[in-house]
C-alpha cells in the first residue's frame, strides 16, 4: 500500500512526512514543485529512508500524477499543495489561481480517472484528502461564535478566494463523481519548518537579526493557533476515520491577538537567547501599513473533529510556542539557508517600514 502526498516539502507537507514514518510502513511518494516555500532540506533525515520517494513536479501537470498512480496505485491522495501566503497573493494573485484552483482541478480530475480503474473493493476506501483553511469563511467580529462546517464561505482574499474555488470542485467532485473526499479547514499553523514570511517565524527571526518586528495595523486581530504537529495528527485521523464527503474543521482553541503573540515570543527570546544590550525584544516591534483588506478575526470551532472522530491537540498554545522558539534557536541553519535570495527580495518589495 502507497499514499500520494503534494507539497510534501512545504511548512505542514514536511512536518507531516516526517510525522508519518513514525507510525507508518507503506511508502509515500511525495510529489512538490519546490517553489521558494517547499524545501527538501526539511526531509534530509529520510534520504536514505526507501519508503519516501521525492518527485519534483506541479499538481496540474496531469501526465506526471497520472504516471505516479498508475505505478505506484496508492490508497489516498493528501493535497497540500499551494500557494499559501495572503500577502503574496495580495501583491500577485495569478499564482494563487494556477495552483490553487487550476492545479487542484487538474489533480482532481487525474484522481477521478485514476480511481474508475480501481477494484470495486477499494473504491469506497479511497480517500482524496483536501487541505483547506479556515480562512474560506471569512473575517468574525469580536462577538461571534467561531467557525463550524456549516458556515457560508465568505473568502476575502485571493488566496482564501482561491482556496475556497478550490474547495468547491472537490465537494462537487464527489456530489457528481463520487470520487470519495474530504476537506478539512484548519486555522493558522506554527512549528518547526515554517517559512519565515509568516509572522512567528518572521518575528523570530528579525528579532535576532536585531530588525524591526513589522506589526500591520493595531495588531489587535485575531488568530486561532495551532501546532503544526496537532494538524498533523489531525488529518492522520481524518485519512483513517473521515467520511467521504465530509468537511471537518481543525483547532487548537487558541485565540491570540496579533501583538500578545508577538509579544509572547519576546518574552521567550528574552529569557532563552537574551539581547546583548540587556535591552528586551519588544524595544524592536514596530507598527507598519495595515494589509489590505485584513481579515479581523478567525476562531475555529473543532467540535466536529473532537466528538465524531476522538481528536484531540497535545499542546496548548504556551506549550507549542515555547518549542517553536528552542527550535528555531537550535537550527540557525536552516533559518540561514532559507533566508538567501527569494525571502531577502520579498522583505525588500513587501516591508516598507
Ligand atoms: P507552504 O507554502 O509552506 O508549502 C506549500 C508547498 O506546496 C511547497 O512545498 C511548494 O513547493 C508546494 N507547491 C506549491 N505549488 C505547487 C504545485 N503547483 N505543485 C506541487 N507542489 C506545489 O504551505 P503550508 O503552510 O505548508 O500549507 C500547506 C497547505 O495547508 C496549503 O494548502 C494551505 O492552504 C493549508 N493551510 C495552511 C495553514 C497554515 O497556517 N500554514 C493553515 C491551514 C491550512
Ligand atoms: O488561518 C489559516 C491561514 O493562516 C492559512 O490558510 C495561511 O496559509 C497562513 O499563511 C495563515 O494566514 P495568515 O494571514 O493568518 O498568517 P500570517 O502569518 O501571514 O499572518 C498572521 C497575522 O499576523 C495576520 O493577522 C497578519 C499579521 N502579520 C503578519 C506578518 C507576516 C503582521 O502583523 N506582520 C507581519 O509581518
Amino acid at each position: 500500500m502507497s499514499i500520494l502526498i503534494t507539497g510534501g516539502a512545504g511548512f505542514i507537507g514536511s512536518n507531516f512526512v516526517l510525522d508519518w514514518f513514525k507510525q507508518h510502513e507503506e511508502t509515500l511518494i511525495n510529489l512538490d514543485k519546490l517553489t521558494y516555500a517547499g524545501n527538501i532540506e526539511n526531509l534530509q533525515s529520510l534520504e536514505e529512508d526507501e519508503r519516501h520517494r521525492f518527485v519534483r513536479g506541479d499538481i496540474g501537470d496531469k501526465n506526471l500524477v497520472n504516471a505516479l498512480l498508475t505505478e505506484h496505485r496508492p490508497r489516498a491522495i493528501v493535497n497540500f499543495a499551494a500557494e499559501s501566503h495572503v500577502d503574496r497573493s495580495i501583491h500577485g494573485p495569478e499564482d494563487f489561481i494556477r495552483t490553487n484552483v487550476v492545479g487542484t482541478f487538474h489533480l482532481l480530475e487525474t484522481a477521478r480517472h485514476y480511481w474508475n480503474t480501481l477494484p470495486e473493493e477499494r473504491k469506497a476506501g479511497f480517500r482524496f484528502l483536501h487541505v483547506s483553511t479556515d480562512e474560506v469563511y471569512g473575517s468574525l467580529s469580536e462577538e461571534d461564535p467561531a467557525f463550524c462546517e456549516t458556515d457560508r464561505y465568505e473568502p476575502n482574499s485571493p488566496y482564501s478566494a482561491s482556496k475556497a474555488a478550490s474547495d468547491h470542485l472537490v465537494r462537487a467532485y464527489h456530489h457528481t463523481y463520487g470520487l470519495p473526499v474530504v476537506t478539512t479547514h484548519c486555522s493558522n499553523n506554527y512549528g518547526p519548518y515554517h517559512f519565515p514570511e509568516k509572522l512567528i517565524p518572521l518575528v523570530i527571526h528579525h528579532a535576532l537579526a536585531g530588525k524591526p518586528l513589522p506589526i500591520y495595523g493595531d495588531g489587535r486581530q485575531i488568530r486561532d493557533w495551532l501546532y503544526v504537529k496537532d494538524h498533523c495528527s489531525a488529518i492522520r485521523r481524518v485519512l483513517a476515520a473521515g467520511k467521504a464527503g465530509e468537511t471537518y474543521n481543525i483547532g487548537g482553541w487558541n485565540e491570540k491577538a496579533n501583538l500578545d503573540v508577538v509579544h509572547a515570543l519576546c518574552d521567550i527570546l528574552d529569557e532563552l537567547r537574551p539581547r546583548s544590550d540587556g535591552r528586551p525584544y519588544r524595544t524592536q516591534i514596530t507598527f507598519v501599513k495595515d494589509r489590505p483588506g485584513h481579515d479581523r478575526r478567525y476562531a475555529i470551532d473543532a467540535t466536529k473533529l473532537e466528538r465524531e472522530l476522538g481528536w484531540k491537540p497535545a499542546e496548548t498554545f504556551e506549550s507549542g510556542i515555547r518549542k517553536t522558539v528552542q527550535w528555531y534557536l537550535d537550527n540557525p541553519d536552516w533559518v540561514r539557508n532559507v533566508t538567501s535570495g527569494a525571502y531577502r527580495d520579498w522583505i525588500d518589495k513587501h516591508y516598507v517600514v
